[in-house]
């Protein structure tokens, strides 16, 4: 009551809901607005699902999780996914931070309505909250960062900040950056160049770990990629934080020729396609390396069952695992179709047809009419000429 006093909060500008386990206050235009409004704090109803998924993955991170279990929000907002880790699952203390005064009180009201005790609140800029907590002791066995646009400032205090044998999470909302279409502005934020490719959402999250990976290499750490997701509007990685050198080579590139179609990672660059012998586009530096963890996703599909989360959730880890050993980068049924100026064959039909000529074949997370397979792109045009 006193919070709530304290708040003067207008019944007509606030509105509780309640979002997964966890009663949330919100600013009523964000859940009327096209684009929920920054002022007076900032939250998108639509990241229902993008928080159920942290949920998802922390809960199976915090299973097989020793240590002290401390989740530190970096960019909090009014607080959403702080307040429903601390609600939701089993964590020692939740730190949720922000810049905007008004968002915390926002979470702290919400924190008292779901009669929350381990948890505070901080209100300072995001690298020196994460410094903070950069010393041994002091670290987050999760820590998150979601800012507008690309994390990569903030990876060197967000991956000082985790433990060793941490999570470290982060979105990226700049796509278009991501995505090929300010190739200059990727260079420079993220250290790598995209090509447009159609399986862009892959390539950025690639693009995301491989910068993240230049920083962690940096410091003495390595990274091993637990789980990506992507949506329309968001990137978002999840990767375990290991305080010891990477001897590993899992920065390279991804070489795409656009005449025939064919890709492949490789650590070198090169100039030609080895298929057609045509000029081949080079993106990169980026993460060749897996991209999803089988065990941890294994691990998220046992959690889920006792949360509450979106049935999607369901539907995309189940793809993420079907994947998760295949080779990097995904075709689309369109994509071949139009090379070969046919209708495409139904998904199932093809990966049967790959698997059945002693290819790997699934499905992919990234896109529904996406597959990922061993087959290069003269042998998966056999295949689908065979499947007609
Ligand atoms: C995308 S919103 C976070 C949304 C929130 N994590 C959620 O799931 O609802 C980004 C937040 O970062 C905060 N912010 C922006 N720059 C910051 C900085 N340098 N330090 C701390 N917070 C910052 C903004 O006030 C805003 O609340
Ligand atoms: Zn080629």
């Amino acid at each position: 009551m006193r919070l709530k006093k304290e708040l003067k909060i207008p019944s007509e500008s606030f509105q509780e809901i309640i979002e997964g386990g966890t009663k949330l206050l919100v600013p009523k235009k964000s859940l009327t607005d096209k684009v929920p409004p920054k002022e007076p704090a900032f939250f998108n109803p639509k990241a229902r699902v993008n928080r159920d998924f942290s949920i998802i993955a922390y809960a199976a991170f915090l299973k097989n999780f020793q240590g002290p279990k401390i989740f530190l929000e970096g960019m909090s907002g009014i607080g959403a996914r702080g307040l429903r880790v601390s609600n939701e699952l089993k964590v020692d203390n939740t730190i949720i931070n922000d810049l905007n005064p008004t968002a915390l009180k926002m979470a702290k009201y919400s924190a008292n309505q779901n009669e929350l005790k381990n948890i505070e609140f901080s209100e300072k800029e995001v690298c020196r909250f994460l410094s903070n907590h950069s010393e041994k002791g002091e670290r987050g066995s999760i820590v998150d960062i979601d800012p507008f646009g690309s994390p990569a400032a903030f990876f060197d205090c967000g991956i000082r900040a985790t433990m060793h044998g941490g999570i470290f999470s982060a979105a990226a909302t700049d796509l278009q950056v991501l995505n090929g279409l300010f190739q200059d502005a990727c260079k420079r934020k993220y250290g790598g160049i995209p090509v447009r490719v159609k399986y862009g959402n892959e390539m950025a999250i690639r693009l995301v770990l491989g910068c993240l990976r230049m920083v962690a290499a940096r410091l003495g750490v390595e990274i091993i990629p637990m789980f990506v997701e992507s949506e329309m509007h968001y990137y978002r990685i999840y990767v375990k934080i290991l305080n010891r050198p990477d001897q590993k080579k899992n920065l390279g590139y991804i070489l795409h020729c656009k005449n025939c179609g064919h890709r492949k990672t490789s650590t070198e660059q090169e100039q030609k396609c080895e298929l057609c012998n045509s000029e081949i586009s080079v993106a990169g530096p980026l993460w060749i390396e897996d991209i999803l963890d089988k065990k941890f996703i294994q691990n998220m599909l046992v959690e889920i069952q006792d949360l509450k989360v979106d049935k999607v959730c369901e539907r995309t880890i189940q793809k993420c695992l079907a994947e998760s050993e295949m080779p990097a980068t995904y075709f689309t049924l369109d994509e071949i179709a139009s090379k070969m100026k046919a209708s495409p064959p139904k998904l199932e039909k093809i990966i049967q047809s790959l698997e059945q000529n002693n290819f790997a074949a699934s499905v992919t997370a990234f896109n529904p009419t996406g597959f990922k397979t061993s087959a290069n792109i003269n042998e998966i045009i056999k295949i689908f000429q065979s499947t007609q």
